[in-house]
């Protein structure tokens, strides 16, 4: 595990970018890139847009969805699109939703694809999560039921306290990845991340097959951080 702290929310994005960037531009072949959802890396996303990318040799795919429309101002995959990789030729892989598909299902078949993207390596290449407050990450909830998924790589799983339904890779999908980075800003993350890097949250317990997980975080998350 590897903490890097920088000055502001603007530094933790320029660096992320360049660490994708060139991450990509270092890969011979498909590279499998994992999209953090919330609103911390729209920022990444949108200087990624600035960078030179062969975004064509990149499969990206969703470290967790809400259970919504596509086109909901709510939808990981939408804003993901929105900001970046519909202006890109990077294949954008998002689970099947829609009338009469159950989210059991909809989790099921993008596990099976998923497990297709990556049949000729263990796993993604890099991974992009974000940190919950509450120290979840991608849609692994405390007290959630996903938290046990010892075998599927992406499951249904509901958030206990509001009983919203989310679509969320596990443990077993994030070991298999050559490298995690969690992007982290802003002092309402600082409780979070200390508890995180005491392995004492969900987003804490997520390790990756070569063991290298970067915490790219920002001076005010990184303030209770001793
Ligand atoms: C989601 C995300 C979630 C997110 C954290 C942080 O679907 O909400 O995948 O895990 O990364 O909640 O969200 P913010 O970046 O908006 O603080």
């Amino acid at each position: 595990m590897e903490l890097v702290v920088h000055k502001s929310g603007d530094e933790v994005a320029a660096a992320a970018a360049t660490l994708v960037a060139e991450s990509i531009a270092a890969t011979e072949g498909r590279f499998s890139l994992g999209l953090a959802g919330g609103t911390t890396p729209e920022n990444t996303y949108q200087r990624l847009r600035e960078l030179d990318v062969e975004w064509s040799q990149v499969d990206a795919w969703l470290g967790d969805e809400r259970w919504v429309s596509p086109d909901s101002n709510r939808s990981n995959g939408h804003a993901a699109w929105t900001t970046l990789f519909g202006a890109t030729t990077a294949a954008m892989h998002r689970p099947e939703w829609g009338q009469g598909i159950e989210p059991d299902d909809s989790a099921a078949g993008y596990g099976r694809l998923l497990r297709r993207i990556h049949a000729e390596k263990p796993g993604p290449d890099l991974v992009l999560l974000g940190l919950g407050a509450d120290g979840h990450t991608a849609s692994l909830f405390p007290g959630s039921k996903a938290l046990g998924e010892s075998h599927h790589w992406y499951v249904a799983n509901e958030i206990p306290e509001t009983h919203e339904m989310r679509l969320t890779a596990t443990y077993p999908f994030f070991a298999t990845a050559a490298l995690i980075v969690f992007l982290v800003v802003g002092r309402a993350k600082a409780p979070a991340l200390r508890d995180s890097l005491q392995q004492a949250t969900p987003a804490g317990k997520v390790e990756s097959a070569l063991g290298h997980v970067l915490w790219c975080v920002d001076e005010e998350a990184a303030s209770l951080v001793d």
